[in-house]
């Protein structure tokens, strides 16, 4: 009755490691309605928050008159800036530099912005005394078009920092202008304009839009005032930042503090930030003494916490006559609401808008960006993108297609002429950038291939000709997206926020029986971490997946990191995950060499144990070494088998990809069928193909929404519009495509394993892909560009302005 050893095939397959499509290891409770959200959170005698906000986007408060809502039974307290004051919490700083105020003081600057904090028994009491506070408004202009706000006459909106005119980011030249950043070589750029055969200038409005995740932010503050202990519940992508920025602005001790990020229904970096309901709800529970608990609602999140993009993005680019890009020049007008709250690495006020040169071999660029007040809702968050990445992407993708139209040539030929090119890589940008690895032909080519790019390019040949036929009403266009992102913020050396170095943490514990906990800086939304990062350790350790605990997101057991955002997980604490469990491995083969009575140096790895090199029958499993390092005394080494890494990332990482997407565009209706859409992702490593596929998925499915239908506006007034689901584009299953998915693997040099990151990809490739599609339906009409989103009544007036509809 011997048993045959598992072969090492079978080994790896136990272990569900690096390349595995392991199941979701969430799945089991989120399918159940068993996921623990910062709603399920129940506390005895909690109470409820509730904001009183603004009707108008721009006016002065004479008055605030609670006493009608303290009347009203089971009301406990209305706070307003005035209650905050005291406590020099009516304004909080920003990640950007900036102060936002918690509660308006006396004066609104967007609507919806809050106003007054009503605490009560319940949520409809809440909701009721909001009705009966009653405020006395003085309107004001509004100011809403952002090419204004500089005007001589333009209203003063921040009265509060009105004689500042040096800011976070250098001198304010205007009292709503915020920062001018630039980066490049302006000079080489204009003469490179000047000099060129070929040039090409247009403005790329990049429309506000909301990350619009399915849970909306909310918290849960319980101050315990006998241990002097506050703990927060919450909605948080960075759990131990808030901590230490509720530190510094409550003087509590951080050691006080406890933050929790249970689980989050998506973040899209909508939950990055510090918002005023995580403020006014701590404030309420040290004054009441119980907990409160806060949960915003659908339309108090599209219209008052955190609008991504927002960019006015003026490029032009030089070439020869052949195609061969010159230069790069982009100036953007950034409007960044009524506080600067973008949440971007401190250095960056622009985040990493400077990828802007793309793929492509651009040898000099420049990019000027000024950042200006308006009469709107604060943000400038990176919804599902690292940091501006995907308006830099967007502005680039766009551009090269205006460039291909006016030098008659295919998008395609002008993009693979100008890539960099496999063996330039690690390639130094014009704008700074040193990026780790690629191969963007090998990427386009396959893309090129799979869906039969010259079949396509004949087909809509064929259609337009139809089309001047009279024999159909419909324009096929094909969009084509050749993207490069730089995720994971990022190198302490230039990414901080508020101070605090961008490295990510893994700790380990490996239990006498040979399974694990490791526990991380960061905090899944959705992403599946729980299994990935199970996987990473799985392959470096050797103990299967599934016999590890994943933890993140309480700041009392984590170790410290800077979180979930930016596609910066796999990438800086996917490293740290890795380089920990190298750690246990060297402690590992110490162990392993006493137990074996031979040299460490005789020692291998071999999947799951270390064997005698030459001698694979003497191994001792990593099971065997964890329960040894428990109950033997092992001479020179200490008990126990735990590791920390912090890791501090040497570059950032720069997935990219080849997407193409096909449209039928009706031009009477303006309803645009996606007709196909061909994802490629280079991620480098796959860590889990299953997961990948799925970000990619969602990701493109957002991509859809921002590119078709998704638009935060405001009129002249300042009344925002698009503010709820009615108006406010969220695909469902009816209205999203078939995501055709696929890919290449360029590892990054530098990352442990070579992963890099891939949520946000789709999303910065997915939106140029189904723009240029719709803009290349009209090309033959003689359409260069035309503003998203490319929404049914939109894409109605591009052809109707071009003489196409009956
Ligand atoms: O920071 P965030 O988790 O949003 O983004 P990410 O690092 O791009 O990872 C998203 C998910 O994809 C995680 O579960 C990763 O482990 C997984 N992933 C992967 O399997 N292989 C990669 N090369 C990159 C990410």
């Amino acid at each position: 009755n011997v048993q045959t050893p598992p072969s090492a095939e079978e080994r790896v397959e136990k272990l569900q490691g690096l390349g595995s499509s392991r199941k979701r290891v969430e799945d089991a409770r989120f399918t159940q309605g068993k996921g623990n959200y910062v709603d399920d959170i129940k506390l005895p005698g909690m109470l409820f928050g509730d904001f009183v906000r603004s009707p108008y986007g721009h006016a002065r408060i004479k008055s605030i008159n609670k006493d009608a809502a303290l009347a009203l039974p089971g009301v406990v307290a209305v706070l307003t800036a005035e209650d905050l004051k005291p406590l020099n919490l009516h304004y909080m700083p920003t990640l950007a530099g900036d102060v936002q105020a918690v509660l308006a003081d006396e004066k609104v600057l967007f609507q919806n912005q809050e106003v007054a904090f009503v605490v009560a028994e319940d949520r409809y009491i809440a909701a009721d005394a909001v009705d009966l506070v009653e405020v006395d408004y003085e309107e004001l202009p509004a100011l809403t078009d952002a090419f204004k706000a500089m005007d001589a006459d333009a209203p003063l909106l921040r009265e509060d920092i009105k004689d500042k005119m040096e800011g976070a980011h250098g001198p304010r030249k205007h009292h709503n202008h915020i920062f001018h950043w630039e980066e490049g070589d302006e000079a080489g750029a204009s003469k490179a304009l000047a000099d060129a055969e070929v040039t090409v200038e247009e403005l790329i409005t990049y429309q506000r839009v909301h990350p619009c995740p399915l849970e909306t932010c909310g918290c849960v503050a319980s101050m315990d005032k006998i241990n002097g202990k506050l703990t927060l519940w919450g909605t948080f992508q960075a759990p131990h930042a808030v901590r230490t920025v509720a530190s510094l602005i409550t003087n509590i001790p951080e050691h006080n503090i406890r933050v929790i990020s249970p689980d989050i229904g998506g973040g899209f970096g909508n939950k990055v930030g510090v918002y005023p309901g995580y403020i006014c709800s701590a404030v309420a529970s040290i004054v009441t003494g119980v907990p409160i608990k806060w949960v915003e609602d659908r339309i108090e999140n599209l219209t008052a916490t955190a609008f991504a993009r927002d960019y006015h993005m003026t490029g032009k680019l030089a070439a020869t006559k052949d195609g061969k890009i010159t230069g790069l020049h982009c100036h953007v007008l950034a409007d960044h609401g009524a506080f600067d709250a973008c949440a971007d690495p401190t250095k960056f006020p622009a985040g990493f808008f400077h990828i802007c040169t793309g793929s492509y071999d651009i040898p000099v660029a420049y990019v000027g960006v000024d950042g200006v007040y308006t009469n709107k809702a604060p943000g400038g968050v990176a919804y599902r993108c690292s940091f501006r990445v995907t308006e830099a992407a967007y502005m680039i993708e766009r551009m090269i297609d205006i460039l291909a139209l006016k030098l008659e040539m295919d998008p395609v030929e002008l993009r693979m002429k100008n890539f960099i090119r496999k063996e330039q890589f690690p390639y130094a940008s014009a704008l700074g950038w040193e990026y780790d690895s690629g191969d963007y032909h090998t990427a386009m080519q396959k893309a090129l291939d799979s869906v039969s790019h010259q079949a396509l390019r004949d087909e809509q040949a064929q259609n337009r000709a139809a089309f001047d036929r009279g024999e159909t009403r419909k324009l096929m266009g094909i969009g084509v997206a050749h993207f490069t992102e730089i995720v994971g913020a990022g190198p302490v050396k230039n990414c901080d926020i508020l101070g605090l170095g961008m490295f990510d943490s893994c700790e380990i514990r490996i239990h006498p029986t040979g399974s694990a906990i490791a526990r991380l800086g960061t905090i899944s939304q959705g992403q599946g971490h729980a299994t990935t990062f199970a996987q990473i350790l799985a392959s470096e350790i050797g103990i299967p997946a599934e016999d590890i605990t994943l933890e993140e997101g309480d700041t009392d057991t984590a170790p410290y990191g800077l979180g979930t955002y930016g596609s910066r997980s796999t990438p800086v604490a996917g490293a740290a995950t890795a380089m920990a469990g190298r750690k246990i491995r060297a402690k590992a083969q110490m162990i392993a060499a006493y137990l074996l009575e031979v040299h460490e140096d005789d020692l291998e790895w071999d999947i799951d144990r270390f064997q005698v090199k030459g001698n694979p029958e003497a191994h001792k499993t990593m099971k065997e070494i964890a329960f040894a390092s428990y109950n033997q005394a092992i001479p020179g080494l200490e008990p126990g088998l735990e590791a920390v890494s912090y890791y501090d990332p040497p570059n950032m990482t720069y997935p990219f990809g080849a997407y193409i997407c096909v449209v039928d565009v009706d031009v009477d209706t303006g309803v645009t069928d996606v007709r196909s859409f061909y994802a490629l992702d280079d991620c480098g490593t796959r860590i889990n193909p299953m997961i990948i596929e799925g970000q990619v998925h969602g990701g493109l499915t957002e991509a859809l929404a921002i590119a078709m239908g998704q638009d935060i506006s405001y009129d002249e007034i300042g009344n925002v519009q698009g503010g709820s689901l009615m108006d406010f584009f969220l695909p469902t299953a009816v209205e999203t495509p078939v995501w055709q998915t696929d890919h290449t693997t360029t590892p990054s040099p530098h990352h442990p394993i070579g992963a890099k990151g891939v949520g946000e990809s789709p999303n910065v490739g997915g939106v140029p892909a189904l723009s240029n599609a719709v803009i290349d339906a009209f090309a033959h009409k003689g359409l260069t560009h035309s503003q998203m989103p490319h929404d049914h009544w939109r894409v109605w007036k591009t052809a109707q302005s071009l003489g196409l509809t009956g």
